[in-house]
């Protein structure tokens, strides 16, 4: 069977640059607040009319197929991974696919949240192997900044978030040993609602048994958006912030063992481990817990905040840019969020 190899990395990220310190003219935070629970110093927001989720992942897939030695024509399969798509429907696969002329070939969106980008190369992973693609580009990009809440009380989600687009071309491998080892995905809808957006959807309360204020006055259908959603600020985001951090801290080291158990390999044999940018305490704790040195992590969350499945792909391209990736090195990828999903991809340079 064929392996898997990342043949081109590429990111974008908006160039407006959103410090702490500009949060605090919204909402009661401060700098020292945001970065102490999170490291997180600044972000990037999209231009609010002029990008878009999808203009920033073609932003990010035009330099990662020049780095794979390859055209937008030559693309055979999109996978697209987002939370903050451009339309609710269609995806933003075709959106790509329209923009950057592609072929009439398949375009597949990923809703995994955090974990977008680790399941759509999981799913790149396995078309490869198959032979039944050779050419795929994989794209995570967010535009968080048009959905958060930016008041008082939305500040444990909108401090953390930050807008971005990362992409890698996925080719087979040139030789036996290279490439993408394995990927390991996992789910627990348990605590579903813990780290959710519900609006606009078809769930009705279904789930929660929360009473319908409106339900009576609605006509036949139309309650996938009302005037109440948006009175009480239904619209956004709901985390609960430290039951996720407990959830993150023992699944990121359990799917990253997982990779390594799987090859008889050991944390010492890892070069680099990009783990999902949540939080810089989630990942200095999974650094510690599984005994790695700082060089053998990476983190750039103090630059962007978290960015979903835009994270993983923009921590990749900067620190391929920055020569921290060599031939031949061990990197594994590992991502935690909403769902809960989570997993893990180890990948021979
Ligand atoms: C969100 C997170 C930073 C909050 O940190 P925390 O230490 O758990 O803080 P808590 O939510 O317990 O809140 C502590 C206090 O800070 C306040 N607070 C929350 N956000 C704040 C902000 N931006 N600025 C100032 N105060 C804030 C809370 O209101 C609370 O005040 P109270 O004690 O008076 O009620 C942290 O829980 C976290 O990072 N969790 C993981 C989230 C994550 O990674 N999500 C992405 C999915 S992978």
């Amino acid at each position: 069977m064929l392996s898997a190899k990342i043949a081109g990395v590429g990111h974008y990220v908006p160039e407006q640059i959103v410090s702490n310190n500009h949060l605090t003219a919204y909402m009661d935070t401060s700098d020292e607040w945001i970065q102490e629970r999170t490291g997180i110093k600044e972000r990037r927001f999209a231009d609010r009319t002029g990008e878009t989720t999808t203009t920033m992942a073609i932003q990010a897939a035009r330099v990662a197929i020049e780095r794979a030695g390859t055209t937008a024509e030559e693309i055979d399969f999109i996978i697209f991974a987002t939370l903050s798509p451009d339309y609710y429907f269609p995806g933003c696969g075709v959106l790509l696919q329209r923009a950057m002329k592609m072929k009439e070939i398949g375009a597949l969106d990923i809703r995994n949240q955090c974990s977008g980008f680790v399941y759509a190369l999981s799913v790149a992973d396995q078309f490869i192997k198959t032979g039944m693609y050779r050419n795929i580009l994989v794209v995570g990009s967010e535009k968080h900044s048009f959905g958060l809440d930016f008041s008082t009380r939305g500040r444990n989600i909108s401090v953390i978030f930050g807008d971005g687009a990362g992409a890698v071309v996925v080719q087979p491998a040139d030789r036996e040993g290279q490439g993408i080892l394995s990927t390991h995905l996992h789910s627990d809808g348990e605590s579903a609602e813990l780290l959710a957006m519900f609006n606009p959807g078809t769930h009705a309360n279904h789930w929660t048994n929360e009473p319908l204020a409106s339900f009576d006055e609605a006509p036949i259908g139309n309650m996938f958006m009302s005037h109440q959603m948006i009175d009480q600020a239904q619209l956004y985001p709901t985390m609960d912030g430290p039951a996720v951090f407990k959830k993150a801290i023992v699944k990121f080291p359990e799917v990253i063992m997982e990779a390594l158990n799987r090859h008889h390999l050991q944390t010492s044999d890892l070069n680099l481990l990009i783990p999902h940018q949540a939080n810089l305490r989630i990942a200095q704790f999974v650094q510690q817990h599984l005994k790695l040195r700082d060089d053998q992590v990476f983190n750039n969350i103090e630059k962007y905040g978290n960015t979903t499945a835009a994270s993983i792909p923009i921590a990749l391209s900067e620190a391929w840019e920055l020569g921290k990736i060599q031939t031949g090195d061990l990197v594994c990828l590992a991502a935690f969020g909403s769902g809960y999903t989570w997993g893990s991809a180890l990948i021979r340079w």
